[in-house]
């Protein structure tokens, strides 16, 4: 079983997340605007692993024997207009989402339901490995600054990135 309290904050974090999936789509919509289609493959594959997020809290919410509940939320805003700027508002959003998730993990923890923590393990080191992904690309883009070579370079990394299913990465 599962508290109120718990499995209200739990749907609040499935709204968190898809919010998370869209401003990620948004992103990579902004991407593709100028003519980063790397970068732009890269957030919508982050966009679908968001997504997926969401999912498995709605699932863990019905298998405790909760009531999981889909809200709708706020357009999503993308503040910058270059890889780096997008790039640091996405790590800031990620910590956000990372207080979200610690903040769980203490109600779990508070209430001694264990299932709940264990489950909610799985996201803290998600949390740590996203906020250190998007780290590590915004400290090449710092030393690539205006570079056009090295920008072109970096997209063309990151839309390596294997898509959610495995399919293709675009070339
Ligand atoms: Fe599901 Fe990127 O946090």
């Amino acid at each position: 079983m599962i508290s109120k309290n718990l499995n209200d904050e739990l749907n609040k974090q499935i709204t968190y997340e898809f919010y998370s999936s869209h401003l990620y789509l948004a992103m990579a919509a902004k991407f593709a605007s100028i003519d980063f289609t790397g970068a732009s493959t890269w957030m919508k594959t982050q966009a679908e692993e968001e997504r997926i997020h969401a999912i498995k809290i709605m699932d863990f919410i019905i298998e405790a024997g909760g009531e999981a509940k889909i809200t709708g939320f706020e357009d999503p805003e993308v503040k910058g207009e270059d890889l780096k700027s997008i790039f640091e508002q996405a790590l800031e959003h990620e910590r956000f989402v990372t207080e979200r998730i610690n903040f769980l993990m203490s109600l779990a923890g508070d209430e001694k339901n264990y299932a709940a923590v264990n489950f909610l393990n799985w996201f803290v080191n998600e949390q740590v490995e996203e906020e250190a992904t998007a780290e590590a690309i915004i400290k090449s883009l710092k030393l690539i600054g205006n570079d056009g070579n090295g920008l072109y370079q970096i997209d063309k990394e990151l839309g390596a990135r294997i898509a959610v299913g495995g399919a293709e990465p675009q070339k």
